[in-house]
Parts: C-alpha cells; structure tokens; sequence
C-alpha cells in the first residue's frame, strides 16, 4: 500500500514482510481504515496539546503498528508517551526488530529505571522515555492495570486508548471488562475502537466465516452487531460522550474530494461491491469521558452522516420462507458479472463473468447453458477463441435478437480494457439433416469473422454453437461495461438501446444509443427532460414496448441511486418517475417489468441489510420493499448482487449466480440457483 502512494510509512516495512500484491479492493479498504485511526490520534495530539502537559496514547492489541514511529518522526509526540499491549510473545518479537533496526532504535531513548524491582516488569519488553511496550493478555486487566502503574501512567492527564481490530477476538465480557477500566481509571480519555458489525447479512456470514477459519473467531459480533449497540455498550459502561460510524460515513464525510479523486487515479478499481460491503461492515467508534468531550463535537458535525437509516430495515415486508426454492442443476453455476439470455427454445445460455476455472478465480471463458425443464447443464469451453476475440469478459450484455441467436455487447476483460468486439452467438438444434454449420448461421457481411463452431449434447439433443463478430456501422458508442441494453421493436424494426455505463477513464456515462439489429447501425440519442448524471450498474427494462425504465446504479459520487426514469423510445423525453412508498437505493441488481410492476431484486447499497426485491407500480409509483433471506435453509449464503435474473412464465423469478471478491476474506459465489414464487411479493396498491 504503500509501494502504490496511497499512504507514506517507512517504517511499515521493517515490521511487515515484503508487501505482496494485493488487491485495489484490499488496498482501498486499509485506507480508509488508516485514514480514520491516522486523523482520530493526530486530532486527540492537537486538541490534548492545548489542554494537558502531559498526553498518553495506550496501543491495546498494537501488534507490529508501527504508529508510533510514524507519528515520533513526524514530530507530533511531544510530551506524549505511547504504551503497546499485545501478547508477551507478539512484544518480544518486535522488540527485536526495533532493536536490530537502526531507523527505529534510534527514535527511541531507553531510560529503564531498574530500580524498580518486580516480576511484573519481566513483561515490559522495551520502556523509554516516550515508548512503552508491554506483554500482557487483554483478558487479565488488573495485570495490565499494575505493569502500567509501575511504568508511570497518569490517570488524569489526556489519554487516548486506541483498540484497532482487537476486542471483538475477546469474549465479549473480557473487552467489556477493558472498556470498563479504562472509564473508571482515566479521567480524561478517548476511547477508539474500531472492529466488525452486522454478522447477519450475507457478507456478514462471509466475514464471519472467513475469521473462523483462520482460527480468529469474532467473538463479540454477535452481542454488538449494530451501530446502535455499540454505542449503548459505551453509554451503559460509563462514557459520556460516544459516537460510531461504519467506514461508508468515514470515506463519504471525512475524506476530502482531492483526496477521494488522488485514490481514484491510484488503481484501476472496479471493485465497488466489494468496497461498500467491506466498508458497511466495519464500525468505528469515539466515546469520551472528561476534557477529550470538549473537542470531540468537531469529528461529531464532520462525520455523522445523512444518507443512512438504520430504521427503514423494519419498512421491508418480510416475506414466506417457502417462496424461495435451491436448484439442483447437474452443473453448479457459480459466477458473477456474466450475462444470461433465454432462448424461445427454452435454454438458458450465461456467459462469462467471474468463477472459478482450472482451479484458479478468474474471468471465465466457459458457456454454462441450462435446459429449463430438467435444469440439466452443460458448460462449454470457448478457450480456443481466446486469440480471436475477447470471450472470458465480464459485466457484459447478452440480449435475444432470433429465436436461435444472441447479442453480446460491452464488457470489459481487466479494468483496463474495455472490450471492443461484439458478438453473434447461434443456437443451432442438429436435426439428421443439419450437421454442417455454415447453413444454420444468419446472413453475414464479409468482413465479419467466424469463429469456429463448438458442439455440444444436452438431453439427448446435439448442438452447434457459432460465434461471429458483427461488424457496425454509424456513430459507435465508446466501449464501456456495467451498462445496460434492451432489445425493442420500433414500427416493426427490430432495435437495441443502451445506456450508460462505465469506460477505463472510471467516467460513469450518461450517454444512450440505438442499433438497428437489421442493419446494425448506431446512431447517438439526446434524450431531453430530466436526466440522470453518469450511471452504470444500474436497470433497464422495456415497458409497454413504448418506455425504457431506468433503475438505481452507482453515480458519478459513487453513492448508490434510488431514481427511477422513463424514456419514451418514441419522444425520446425522459422523466423521473415519482415515487412514493418504500424505496432503497440500489445498484448491481437485477429488474424485470411485469404488466405495470417493475421488480427490482437485490443490489449493493449503503445501508445495514442486504435489499430484497422492490416492487414498483410503474403508474402510481407506488413502492415496497420485500426481505429475502440470506441464507437458505441449507446454510448456503446467498449474496443478491452479481446475479443475473430471468422471470419464467410470469410466476417465477430464476436467480442465476451472484457474488463478489469480499476484501480480503476472499470470493463468495452463490453456490445454487435459485427460484423465486413471485406471488409472494404482492404489491397493495391504493390506487
Ligand atoms: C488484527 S491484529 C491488530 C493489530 C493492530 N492493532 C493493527 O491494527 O494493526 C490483533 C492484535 O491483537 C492482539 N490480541 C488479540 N487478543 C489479545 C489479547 N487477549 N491480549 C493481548 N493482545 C491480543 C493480537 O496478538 C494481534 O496483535
């Protein structure tokens, strides 16, 4: 992180080992955690050096924090001692380091005073002047209470106690014990800690999962999972004044826009989901107690946020279990950011997106297709096309254009590449009479390229599967993905729109074309009346064959929307859609129109839950919001973002994979499809 500019430690490195490349996802999110503990101990340094002559910085669970360091360096200790508590073994380790590193012995000067005769002392590795390292279990506070008596601590000068990622490992009533001491022992102290809530959405269970694996069970999720209990837990032991945000309120108020612009040209990120949940996850909390409440009003205004609600949770209808059914399919379709597209036939076809292939999670380049009476599968390999196109992309469109054949359009490969070809897929069903290909594929330009034809055997029928690339003609959209298309017929033509999305510059577009699927000809529309700002991972769907619905995304401020606009394809006027009822914003979601409804089914947003499937009366504007569940009844985690949805026969809502890389817990991709029985979301409607 470092390497990449997006903080300045040198002394990181003689502490860690060699930073291995990680992700922009897990970069971004050690930020914002950085961010925050660097602003609250440089605000609690200046503020305490106008009130107290002395101040006191206690690192609990400090590990190989190099704080210290940094903060000495940048001349920002005076008058200022810094005590770290880990374990006896954790201390002693970086005790040598910091006494086999030149740089950082040298900030130190060891002033033990060995009068002091003690077993209790055999636990304080290094004690200088300003730098105080102690080994002592979290859970035996009237030990640590001694040793730090014995190193000199003042309880009445200005002290922050910082707690970064480590009272959730102690059993909740050994970190209630530590809060407790320090707020009957200081007088005049900040409390920061900063640790994991929401354990029961689906990333919570994933997070949760992750810790418990690797041995580092969260132990106190559970009793504090919400914003709202963590700040009551700190009132109910004493403090006086507290206050807790999750990282979304840290990165949306504390950051400044320069500084939010210099991350963006850091990395290529295009990891957004990932990002909001990691950040939804994480809270960080102030609670003060004598002078620190005079200043701490400052980060209050500065930082408490407006765009969250832990309250509308309850608005969400909750819904029978029983309208949610696993699939087993013979093949598991286990990705995200593909297409899907029904053929008249009924073969489900989905495309790329990222999974897991030959071991390893990539972009895909495999075909999975579904037989939709008998969910049999197969998966097809498009490997061997990898020189000639672009085929393992992701957050692509794919749409119906024939019976037999589909368009691919859009997507990118890494974030870097958008990509620029799009792509015929025909369907063939191989009678006795059809097996040579050539006669099967549409009419075609001579400059288009075909692709080799792959075959492959589904209940007990053959297939022949072609690729061409189509060659356009007219004013061509800029290539981009997390866009959206929608077919539609226009006086009898056949036609596709598309709107927004995002280009390698990080621009959300805001812009809309056609084609004509005959002629495959682009022109550029200017859709006049109320606009939305650039979008992408947002819907569209057709309605009436005369509007084009637009729905939630992700907006150029990188705050997830609630809009919903109408297009009329024949005006080209758009306007906003004005809604009434419970809406949540929403992107990387999936939506469908039946008769006047618009389903909106998951998404990624900002809040404490995970959003269920929205249903919006297209004519009233009337809204409500249905929970669904997170896990099924299995224990499966069921993450609604990532995910394709195709609605069959009117009924039923088919889920198609979904997921995201989650920090650095790693990826979670939705094991099953699943089916959804639409008439448990019924909408009442007043009008
Ligand atoms: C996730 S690390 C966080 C390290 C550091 N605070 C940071 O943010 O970089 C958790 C630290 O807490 C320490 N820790 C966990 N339980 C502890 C306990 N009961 N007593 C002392 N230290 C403990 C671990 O040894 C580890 O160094």
């Amino acid at each position: 992180m470092v390497k990449y500019g997006y903080f300045q430690d040198k002394f990181l490195s003689y502490f860690v080992a060699k930073e291995s490349r990680r992700s922009p996802l897990i970069h971004r999110g050690y930020y914002i955690r950085s961010y925050a503990i660097d602003y609250f101990l440089k605000l609690f340094l200046r503020a305490s050096n106008e009130i107290s002559e002395k101040r006191q910085i206690i690192s609990l669970g400090a590990g190989f924090d190099s704080a210290y360091f940094r903060l000495k360096s940048q001349g920002l200790l005076e008058n200022c001692v810094f005590y770290e508590v880990d374990f006896l073994d954790v201390v002693k380790r970086k005790a040598n380091s910091i006494r086999q590193t030149k740089e950082l012995k040298e900030l130190l000067i060891e002033d033990f005073d060995d009068k002091i005769h003690s077993p209790e002392l055999s636990l304080v590795e290094i004690y200088s002047k300003d730098y105080v390292l102690i080994g002592v279990d979290l859970t035996q506070i009237k030990q640590l209470d001694q040793v730090l008596r014995l190193c000199h601590i003042n309880y009445t000068c200005s002290t922050l106690i910082l707690s970064e990622c480590v009272l959730t490992y102690l059993p909740p009533s050994y970190s209630q014990a530590v809060i407790k001491w320090a707020v009957d022992c200081f007088s005049n102290a900040v409390f920061i800690d900063y640790e994991q809530i929401n354990p029961d959405t689906a990333f919570g269970h994933f997070m949760q999962n992750h810790f418990k694996k690797t041995g580092s069970t969260l132990k106190c999720i559970n009793t504090f999972p919400s914003l709202q209990s963590q700040t009551e837990r700190f009132f109910r032991l004493g403090w006086e004044v507290y206050r807790c945000w999750d990282m979304n309120d840290i990165f949306f108020n504390l950051v400044s826009m320069t500084e939010k612009e210099d991350i963006e040209r850091k990395e290529l990120f295009d990891e957004f989901e990932g990002w909001h949940l990691v950040c939804s996850h994480y809270t960080i909390i102030w609670a003060s107690i004598g002078s620190p409440n005079s200043y701490c009003h400052e980060v209050h205004q500065k930082i408490d946020t407006v765009y969250r609600s832990a309250t509308i949770a309850t608005k969400q209808t909750q819904i029978n279990e029983r309208a949610i059914q696993l699939l087993n399919s013979s093949e598991t379709i286990m990705r995200f950011g593909h297409s899907c597209a029904v053929i008249p036939s009924g073969l489900l076809v989905i495309y790329g997106g990222f999974g897991m292939e030959n071991s390893h999670h990539q972009r895909l380049s495999n075909i999975s297709i579904v037989e939709l009476k008998s969910w049999e599968t197969v998966k097809i390999s498009t490997s061997k096309f990898e020189k000639q196109t672009e085929v393992a992309r992701m957050y692509h469109t794919s749409i119906v254009i024939s019976p037999n054949t589909i368009f691919l359009f859009g997507g990118r490969t890494s974030p870097r590449k958008a990509c620029q070809d799009a792509i015929l897929i025909n369907l063939e069903e191989l009678t006795d009479s059809s097996s040579d290909l050539g006669s099967t594929t549409a009419t075609h330009d001579e400059d288009e390229q075909i692709l080799e034809p792959l075959k492959f055997d589904l209940r007990s029928s053959s297939y022949n599967m072609t690729f061409r690339k189509v060659k356009m003609y007219g004013e061509q959209p800029c290539a981009r993905w997390r866009h959206t298309a929608t077919a539609f017929q226009k006086n009898g033509h056949p036609q596709m729109i598309i709107y927004g999305g995002r280009t390698e510059q990080h621009i959300p577009l805001d812009d809309c074309y056609i084609l004509d699927l005959n002629s495959w000809h682009w022109s550029k529309v200017d859709p006049c009346g109320s606009k939305p700002m650039g979008l992408h991972s947002h819907t569209s769907c057709l309605w009436k064959n005369r509007w084009l619905v637009l729905a939630g995304g992700l907006t150029k401020q990188l705050t997830p929307s609630k809009d919903i606009y109408l297009l009329d394809l024949y005006t080209f006027q758009l306007k906003a859609l004005d809604v009434s009822g419970v809406l949540y914003p929403r992107y990387s979601h999936t939506a469908h129109v039946i008769g006047d409804n618009l389903f909106l089914v998951g998404g990624v947003n900002l809040e404490h839950f995970s959003p269920g499937i929205a249903v919006v009366n297209l004519q009233s504007g009337e809204s409500q919001e249905f929970a669904l569940t997170d896990q099924s009844e299995t224990g499966e985690i069921i993450m609604l973002h990532g995910h394709q949805s195709e609605i069959l026969n009117d009924e039923h809502l088919l889920i198609v994979g979904g997921g995201c890389n989650c920090f650095s817990f790693g990826t979670h991709l939705n094991k099953s499809m699943f089916l959804i029985d639409l008439k448990y979301f019924q909408i009442n409607c007043n009008s």
